[in-house]
C-alpha cells in the first residue's frame, strides 16, 4: 500500500514526453489517475488525442481520454512537429485506436469533475492550459476545489524563443488566466524539466524492458532522441513527467517561491514567465509569491520512479 494517494486529472497534448508522464501517472501507486485531457499543442487536437488512446491501448488500461480546446483561446495553433513528428508521437507507427474518446468537452469534464469533488484533486497540465483556463472562465468555482495545479511550463528562458517556453507561448492568455487564479501552483519550467535527461544509460534501460509498453517507450524515445537539445544537454529533456514525480515523491526536486507572472504583450517577450528570483527590492508594491517553482531536480530519483512505473503495468 503506497503511504499517500494523489488524484490527478492530467492534461496534455501528447507527444512523446506526455506519453512519459502518462505511463508515470498510470503506473505509480501514489497516483490515481481519473482521466487524462487533450489539447493541441504539440501537435492537433486529433492527433493527441488518438496517440493518448494508443497509448491506453498498449498499456490496456481503460483511463478516460477527454478531448478539449482544438486551438489556444485567442491566437492561431501553433504545433511542434520538429520535435514530435507530422503525427506528434512518431517513432512507433500510428493504428486506429481500440478505445474510445469520452463524448464531453475536457472543460465541462474538468468543470463537472471538480466540483463533485471534495476538492481532493490535483490537476496536471503539461500542454498549453486552454483547457483549464477555459474551464476557470466558464465556472471560476473550480478554483476553490482544485487541491493544486501542477504545471510543465515557463522557465527563465525559452526555446521557443529566446524568451518563451512552447507551452506557455502557445497559448500566454490561457496561462494568464491561471497564473492569475488563486489555485496554489507548482511550475516546473525549463530550469528544472531541463535536468530530466534521456541519457544513452537510460535510454538502455528502456530497451532491456521487454513488455509491450517497453518496447513501444524504446520505438517512440529513439525518435525523440532526435529532437533538437541545448548545448549543455546529453540528450532530450523529458519534461512533462517531473509534476507528476513530484506528486509521488515531493523530495524529487527542491522547491522556492516566487511571484512569476506571464508576458502576453505582443512581440519578443510573448509568452516569457517573469521570475523574480532575486526578489533583492523591498519595495512594497512588489507582489507576493505566488508560485511555487522547482529547481533541483534528483535525476537518479526520477528516473527510479520512471522505470518502477513501466515495470509495474507489465
Ligand atoms: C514542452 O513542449 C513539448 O515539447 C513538451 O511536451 C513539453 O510540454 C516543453 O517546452
Ligand atoms: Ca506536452
Amino acid at each position: 500500500m503506497a503511504d499517500h494517494v494523489e488524484k490527478v486529472i492530467y492534461d496534455g497534448d501528447p507527444g512523446h514526453d506526455d506519453v512519459m508522464a502518462i505511463v508515470m501517472a498510470a503506473g505509480d501507486p501514489h497516483i490515481d489517475l481519473l482521466a487524462v485531457t487533450t489539447v493541441a499543442g504539440n501537435t492537433t487536437l486529433e492527433n493527441a488525442t488518438r496517440n493518448a488512446l494508443m497509448l491506453m491501448d498498449v498499456m490496456d488500461l481503460d483511463i478516460p481520454v477527454v478531448p478539449g480546446c482544438a486551438k489556444p483561446l485567442l491566437r492561431k495553433l501553433h504545433t511542434a512537429p520538429q520535435v514530435h513528428g507530422e503525427g506528434g508521437l512518431d517513432g512507433a507507427g500510428y493504428w486506429e485506436p481500440k478505445r474510445k474518446p469520452v463524448n464531453e468537452h475536457a472543460a465541462d469534464f474538468l468543470i463537472r469533475t471538480l466540483m463533485e469533488s471534495d476538492g481532493d484533486i490535483n490537476v496536471v497540465t503539461a500542454g498549453p492550459m486552454t483547457n483549464l483556463a477555459l474551464a476557470m472562465i466558464r465556472e471560476p468555482r473550480i478554483c476553490d476545489k482544485i487541491k493544486q495545479i501542477l504545471f510543465m511550463g515557463g522557465g527563465r528562458y525559452g526555446n521557443i524563443t529566446g524568451a518563451a517556453e512552447f507551452n506557455i507561448w502557445v497559448d500566454a492568455e490561457a496561462a494568464k488566466v491561471v497564473f492569475d487564479s488563486p489555485c496554489k501552483k507548482v511550475m516546473c519550467g525549463l530550469d528544472l524539466t531541463y535536468q530530466a535527461c534521456l541519457t544513452e544509460e537510460v535510454y538502455k534501460k528502456i530497451a532491456g524492458i521487454d513488455t509491450k509498453l517497453g518496447h513501444f517507450l524504446y520505438d517512440i524515445l529513439g525518435f525523440f532522441s532526435h529532437a533538437p537539445v541545448t548545448k549543455e544537454e546529453p540528450g532530450p529533456a523529458i519534461n512533462d513527467p517531473c509534476p507528476v514525480a513530484y506528486l509521488i515523491d515531493p523530495k524529487v526536486f527542491t522547491t522556492n517561491d516566487y511571484y512569476v507572472d506571464v508576458m502576453t504583450a505582443p512581440g519578443i517577450t510573448y509568452g516569457m514567465t517573469v521570475l523574480d528570483y532575486y526578489r533583492l527590492n523591498p519595495w512594497e508594491e512588489i507582489p507576493a509569491p505566488n508560485v511555487t517553482v522547482g529547481e533541483k531536480l534528483d535525476f537518479d530519483r526520477f528516473w527510479e520512479i520512471m522505470l518502477n512505473a513501466i515495470k509495474a503495468l507489465g
